[in-house]
């Protein structure tokens, strides 16, 4: 395995500042990915502190345990982060001081053409972040024409996402990144063509991965599990997963969450957390110049009660 991959960690300081209140505490990095922000949490915590680190991806933790050798209070946990719970039973941990999500994809994964991520480069249309069975090409040459289309509408925002589905159906099968790629460009035109494209590859990806489920489900598992004063950071790069992690993050603040128009409240919910951002935290002007890939993130935290 090369170990000259490289991913700049977006909002590397600002997230690991609020992730971490107590050195000695019990930390999770859900997305550790080449061990960025995993690497700055440890420098952070005494040999009493542990950080659990989970990724999807086995060639990202392998890469990561390399880099994080010198320390041995960490250890990897090759799953998707909504096993966090039955995967941290099985450490023996019940509760965790914080925990910090990076979401999407890695650098590393975008830029490995056999990987299929990217519309820019030549390779299979893979798109799998760990050992799912389904591929994006299972879903361009399986999924119906109305399914397709939902995908690109729900997933990708993409206006011209019928007349994509349409004309993948009349010509499919596809195998490669760049085939799909061309047919796209055969039916939408114009000076925004790489929005619409990135905007379809996206949609994939998330069909592929179930990314915004995963992402729920362990929201929900991450504020059982948080001790009273521990945080969780969550870095987001498109509205649909800010979205999932701002209404998470409301509804674990509010008191009552029956419809408003209900006279008085029968749910019972109590507020289980306060927001530490009122407003998300952005990379500066600096960040974005030196890594563009930050220029979409927002960061957004809670704190237990
Ligand atoms: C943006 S990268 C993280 C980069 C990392 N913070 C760093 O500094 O190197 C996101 C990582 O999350 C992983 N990932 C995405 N969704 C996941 C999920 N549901 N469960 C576990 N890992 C996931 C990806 O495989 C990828 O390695």
């Amino acid at each position: 395995m090369s170990t000259s991959y490289h991913h700049t960690p977006v909002l590397l300081r600002e997230a690991v500042e609020q992730l971490v209140t107590s050195p000695t505490g019990i930390y999770i990095d859900a997305t550790c990915g080449l061990g960025g922000h995993a690497e700055k949490i440890l420098e952070q915590l005494k040999p009493k502190g542990h950080l659990y680190c989970f990724d999807l991806d086995p060639e990202a933790l392998t890469f990561a345990e390399k880099r994080l050798a010198r320390f041995k209070n960490v250890a990897f946990i090759q799953n998707n982060f909504d096993k966090l719970k039955v995967e941290l039973f099985h450490a023996k941990v019940t509760y965790m001081d914080g925990i910090l999500y990076d979401l999407g994809v890695s650098s590393m994964e975008i830029d490995t053409p056999e990987r299929g991520f990217s519309f820019m480069q030549d390779g299979p249309l893979d798109m799998r972040m760990g050992e799912t069975d389904m591929s994006a090409e299972d879903v361009i040459n399986t999924y119906s024409r109305q399914a397709l289309t939902d995908i690109f509408r729900n997933y990708g925002e993409e206006r011209f996402s019928g007349r994509i589905a349409n004309q993948i159906v009349e010509t499919r099968p596809y195998h490669s990144t760049t085939t799909l790629r061309d047919c796209i460009r055969s039916v939408v035109h114009g000076p925004y063509i790489n929005k619409t494209l990135a905007r379809i590859f996206q949609s994939l990806r998330i069909e592929v991965n179930d990314e915004l489920n995963a992402l729920k489900k362990s929201l929900k598992f991450a504020i059982d599990m948080l001790r009273p004063g521990g945080r969780i950071v969550v870095i987001s790069y498109h509205s649909l997963e800010d979205r999932i992690v701002k209404q998470t993050f409301q509804e674990a603040v509010t008191d009552c969450i029956c419809p408003p128009r209900d006279p008085i409240c029968t749910c019972g919910h109590k507020a289980v957390a306060k927001k530490i951002t009122k407003k998300p935290i952005i990379p500066s002007v600096d960040e974005i110049n030196k890594n563009p890939r930050s220029r979409s993130a927002k960061c957004r935290v809670i704190e237990k009660l």
